[in-house]
């Protein structure tokens, strides 16, 4: 996870959060073990802003990629970083539950959780008949 780690961090310090002033980044890997980084970007209409997440989902989406295999997501300070409920969602679609999310501040790796202990019981394309 060091590659991940690696390009998460570049990406919190590419954020742009003068409103919160709590700069994120998040890297995913995808299913041919490419890289895809994003970071929070906010606006001065408070509730418009991204997340970092949803950003290297983009990102990684934006690339032609449809799965992400292991993430990395890494915030400023020493409480762990937790993914926000619509996160956890968009995180869910490109998913497995078994996919790794590294946790990890400023001084590395907090925690590593999984995508379904993040997100148990989630709605998800199945209930709309989607595999
Ligand atoms: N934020 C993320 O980008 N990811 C998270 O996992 C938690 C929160 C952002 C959203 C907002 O720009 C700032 O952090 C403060 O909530």
């Amino acid at each position: 996870m060091d590659d991940l780690l690696r390009l998460a961090r570049t990406m919190m310090v590419r954020a742009y959060a003068p409103y919160s002033k709590f700069h994120v980044g998040a890297a995913v890997r995808d299913e041919e073990g490419g890289l895809h980084g994003g970071c929070n970007v906010e606006n001065a209409a408070y509730p418009e802003g991204f997340c970092a997440e949803a950003s290297a989902i983009a990102a990684l989406v934006a690339a032609g990629k449809r799965r992400v295999t292991e993430c990395v997501v890494i915030g400023p300070g020493p409480e762990v970083i937790s993914p926000c409920g619509g996160c956890r969602q968009k995180l869910r679609e490109f998913a497995a539950d078994d996919v790794k999310v590294h946790l990890c501040g400023p001084d590395g790796l907090h925690r590593t959780v999984t995508v379904g202990e993040l997100f148990p019981m989630s709605f998800g394309p199945h209930h709309l008949g989607r595999s």
